[in-house]
């Protein structure tokens, strides 16, 4: 029997569904029962009817998953794939700044622990975030945390001068920075620009004349913009795991890696082999327990409806 065939029965036996990250190396998406960024997955997550959550995607998104779908059990293939972002803030780190800002509201992108979304008012991603601050009264200060690009382009597209950011980074978008796009735009011209916001070039690389004018997307926002465009070549800036289903679902458009050697470390630490074990021996479970999970729901939730 082949991996594909042993994980395939598996998988119907346990009840149980696998939900991939856009930047989960090729195998592993196809694979997968849905393959979405970090918003779809949670609303995936929230609506299945399906026992067993195999996430296939890093920690942060197998704790947002636990805390939307408590019932449910939330496996995660490797415990290890963590996120460099989500790492540079502590839960002691947050409380401080938000005693110089008392009435501050805390917006915390999706690539936090469960321990920083329950310190948070609203959550966002990548796809919701300028929405979500704009939802909140204009008076009101905004801590926003952690990527200092993302907040960067939030606060340019809202121009909001109240927004404070952390200063953390994802140190795979951050080298996808000014003079990378600078060479990949000199040498494809023509290609039409598709840039994540958490690139380290975000604010800047929009001041690139290219011919046509960079798009600030979510992972999903490229893959639909890619399916409507006219264009027939981008140039992509974000982890390189994305062009598997860009060219997957677009085969006669070309799509160029801002940069080659943007690849997630924790995103592919996921294999099939894995996949398999995480079913056949039912781990590793995350659980997210009652006092944070309770209160971490809240910016959840409150993200879910405004998006
Ligand atoms: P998306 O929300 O666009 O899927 O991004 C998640 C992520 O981890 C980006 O590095
Ligand atoms: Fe975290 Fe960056 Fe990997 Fe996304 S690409 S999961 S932000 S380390």
């Amino acid at each position: 029997m082949t991996l594909i065939d042993e994980i395939a029965e598996l998988k119907e036996k346990e009840q149980a569904v696998i939900l991939a990250h856009n930047y989960e190396p090729g195998p592993v998406q196809d694979l997968a029962d849905f393959v979405g960024d970090s918003l779809a997955l949670a609303r995936w997550a929230a609506t299945t009817p399906a026992r067993i959550l195999v996430m296939a995607g890093v920690y942060f998104m197998a704790e947002t998953a636990s805390i939307l779908c408590p019932d449910k059990t939330v496996l995660i293939p490797d415990p290890e794939a963590g996120c460099s972002l989500a790492d540079t803030i502590t839960p002691e780190e947050l409380m401080t700044w938000k005693a110089n800002y008392p009435n501050a509201a805390v917006v915390s992108y999706v690539n936090t622990s469960a321990a920083i979304k329950a310190l948070s008012d609203y959550c966002c991603t990548s796809s919701n975030a300028v929405q979500v601050v704009q939802h909140i009264p204009a008076e009101q200060d905004i801590l926003f945390l952690p990527d200092f690009f993302l907040g960067s382009h939030v606060k340019r597209v809202t121009k909001r001068q109240n927004l404070h950011i952390w200063h953390g980074e994802c140190h795979v978008h951050a080298a996808i920075d000014n003079e990378a796009m600078t060479a990949v735009v000199e040498k494809n011209p023509d290609a039409e620009l598709l840039i994540h916001p958490e690139c380290g070039c975000t604010t800047r690389a929009l001041a690139i004349p290219p011919k046509t004018p960079g798009l600030v997307l979510s992972t999903d926002g490229m893959l639909l913009h890619a399916r409507t465009s006219v264009a027939s070549q981008f140039i992509v800036a974000t982890e390189v795991g994305l062009l598997h289903r860009l060219r997957k679902e677009n085969p006669d458009k070309t799509f160029i890696a801002a940069h080659d050697d943007a690849l997630c470390p924790y995103m592919n630490k996921i294999s099939l082999e894995k996949i398999r074990d995480a079913l056949l021996y039912h781990r590793y479970e995350v659980r997210v327990p009652s006092p944070i999970r309770d209160r971490a729901l809240i910016p959840l939730e409150r993200m879910v409806q405004i998006a």
